[in-house]
């Protein structure tokens, strides 16, 4: 037996045609739509600020020839424009607005941008980076919980590939 009650039909089509303008966001939304957005910005915030530390990584490390990790680094800059992307398409379907304002990347990010002089800093930055995306993403679905499985399933998906991320890394630093 479970203690989830169904809604009757003819309640779910009265309560779908109130509030079409809110468009995915239904009645039956449980999340806090405002703090969710603002995880979602957050996390946002945090894949840019990944992007351009990989990309500023992997033009360093072209130039010093260091040819393995360069390749990490650049398949990394594009999967995290991809979690960028995923993110702000679901900020968008929740009503609410991608923030891509370069002023407030740093500020909302989880993770930090740092140049990194060596290859070998610049692998460790990197791993740090994703241990920092991997517990907030890790919070975040807990948070979530079945309140708002979508977002949760997106989280999730994106988690998995940060662990992946930073397996990479830990393998690299050690043949550094
Ligand atoms: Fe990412
Ligand atoms: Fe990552």
């Amino acid at each position: 037996m479970s203690n989830v009650e169904l809604t009757d039909v003819q309640t779910l089509r009265k309560r779908a045609r109130e509030h079409v303008e809110q468009g995915a966001v239904t009645e039956g939304y449980h999340a806090d739509r405002q703090e969710i957005l603002r995880l979602l910005n957050e996390s946002l915030a945090t894949e840019l600020v990944c992007v351009l530390r990989y990309k500023r990584h992997y033009f360093m490390a072209s130039g010093i020839k260091a040819s393995v990790a360069a390749s990490e680094f650049l398949e990394h800059a594009n999967q995290e424009a991809e979690h960028a992307d995923k993110l702000a398409e679901r900020i968008v379907q929740l009503g609410g607005e991608p923030d891509f304002n370069p002023d407030n990347l740093t500020k909302n990010s989880h993770a930090q941008y740092v140049a990194g002089s060596s290859l070998k800093e610049m692998v460790l930055e990197d791993l740090v980076a994703e241990r920092i995306a991997i517990d907030s993403y890790r919070e975040i679905i807990q948070y979530i919980g079945d309140k708002d499985p979508t977002t949760r399933r997106i989280f999730e998906d994106i988690l998995a590939q940060e662990e992946e991320h930073a397996d990479d890394m830990s393998d690299l630093l050690q043949g550094l």
